[in-house]
């Protein structure tokens, strides 16, 4: 797409950042249909003055919405402390950060039970756990085992395990030998894991593949066959984990205990950061100067994300997950619609399914009716909206999925939203007067 899409209505100003970013910014993204200048809880607005309510939290990353002051206090203090130390000296929030992601995992710091290495994004923590599996099984295992339709990023080493074909094969041949199998097939991954094989990478729910959770057992099933040839299980959780499916960490549901686990996306609460954390013996699978990163851990992405899992606590989060995301998804299968099969997730990670590949249609009906949401398959739209999402926003959004998916259907008559007249967001404490971006 080089283009705007032709149904999405843009406004003067979207239209004139539109081309400016046409003109500027590589073309992997296509142009996005909004200009978003500002957020507020799970509002945003765009750079004309439409307000949205955001059911997509940046890719299920902001997850204690926008601007929220616990965020807004942590990082403005911790700039004004220090922002970058580099990984020649330690701060003690990537030390505390650490302390708690162990504590969350109940790994026993007294017999040394897990260590984490911090990067700036999922593929980053993806690409830490592929050096940690290499360096830990040798050359005598040169095999991956990973999902068809499986996503772990867009970097050579993540891209190589992702599982589809379409991204990944043009930029091969990669340095990686990887063995896709069908996710949720357990007599195949069974069948996939040898001796030669190093580590299965997982995801416990396919979050880009469409929302599509791992059957009960599967997980169960990967760790007994890592453990029958000494393979291990790297899970990736860059997309479920803290709090999305209302659990810190969805492998929990799975009763399984991963070797290696991958985090990113809602731990900095839209500050960039990721995590691998290695557990029991690969805690300590890197030696000194095996790895590294200048930004990885840095005080400033740290202090978002203590605050991101101090409030989540205090504010009983993944209890607000469970309850809004169940009514969410019984609000979606209760809708009649020609359109709509149903749903599938848990949590504040749905998808409503199509009866056909229209979302992408939907999601331009849904905008226009003032709900950001993403067409993450043809036939799916996903639904990972900030972890404060009120059961009265859920309540809006099901009021308006009829006519949403009416829009999309009919390939888009209804005008665009237009909430508070146009009229600017209110400005947050602490930005001046008038500014809006
Ligand atoms: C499961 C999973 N792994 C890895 C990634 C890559 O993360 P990033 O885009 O931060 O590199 C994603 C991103 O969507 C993801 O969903």
């Amino acid at each position: 797409m080089s283009e705007p899409e032709a149904s999405v209505a843009t406004g003067p100003e979207t239209e004139a950042l539109q081309k400016r970013f046409t003109a500027a910014i590589m073309p992997n993204y296509g142009v996005p249909p909004a200009a978003l200048i500002r957020g507020a809880g799970c509002r945003v607005w765009d750079a004309d003055g439409r307000e949205y309510t955001d059911l997509i939290a940046g890719i299920a990353t902001s997850s204690l919405g926008h601007a929220h002051p616990a965020i807004t206090a942590a990082v403005s203090h911790q700039v004004s402390l220090i922002a970058h130390t580099s990984n020649l000296f330690l701060h003690e929030r990537e030390v505390e950060l650490a302390e708690r992601l162990l504590g969350l995992l109940s790994a026993d710091q007294t017999r040394a039970d897990g260590r984490v290495f911090f990067a700036n994004s999922g593929a980053e923590a993806n690409e830490a756990a592929l050096k940690l599996v290499r360096r830990m099984q040798g050359p005598a295992r040169p095999v991956i085992v990973a999902a068809e339709n499986g996503f772990h990023g867009r970097t050579m080493g993540a891209l190589a395990l992702t599982g589809k074909a379409s991204i990944r094969e043009p930029f091969g041949p990669f340095g990686v030998r990887v063995r896709f199998v069908p996710f949720g097939d357990t007599d195949a991954l069974r069948g996939a894991v040898d001796t030669g094989v190093a580590a299965v990478f997982l995801e416990p729910c396919l979050g880009e593949g469409g929302v599509v959770p791992a059957p009960e057992g599967y997980l169960r099933a990967a760790r007994e066959a890592c453990d029958q040839v000494g393979a291990l299980l790297v899970v990736d959780e860059i997309q479920s984990a803290i709090g999305r499916s209302g659990t810190w960490f969805a492998h929990r549901a799975h009763g399984v205990r991963p070797d290696v686990l991958t985090l990113a996306k809602g731990l900095g609460g839209g500050l960039p950061i990721g995590a691998c954390i290695g557990l029991g013996r690969c805690g300590t699978g890197f030696a000194k100067g095996d790895h590294g990163s200048t930004f990885g851990g840095n005080p400033v992405a740290c202090a978002a994300a203590l605050a991101v899992l101090d409030t989540i606590e205090r504010d009983g989060l993944l209890a607000n997950v469970t309850a809004v995301g169940a009514r969410l998804a019984a609000g979606i299968s209760a809708v009649s619609h020609p359109l709509l099969a149903g749903v599938r997730g848990r949590g504040l990670w749905l998808a409503a399914v199509l009866i056909r590949p229209e979302a992408p249609a939907v999601e331009a009906a849904a905008r226009r009716a003032g709900f950001l949401v993403n067409a993450v398959q043809p036939d799916a739209i996903r639904l990972a909206p900030p972890l404060i999402l009120t059961a009265g926003e859920a309540e809006e959004f099901l009021a308006a999925l009829p006519a949403i998916l009416d829009d999309g259907a009919s390939g888009g008559t209804n005008p665009p939203a237009l909430r508070h007249g146009g009229l600017p967001p209110p400005v947050p404490p602490g930005l001046p007067e008038g500014a809006t971006r």
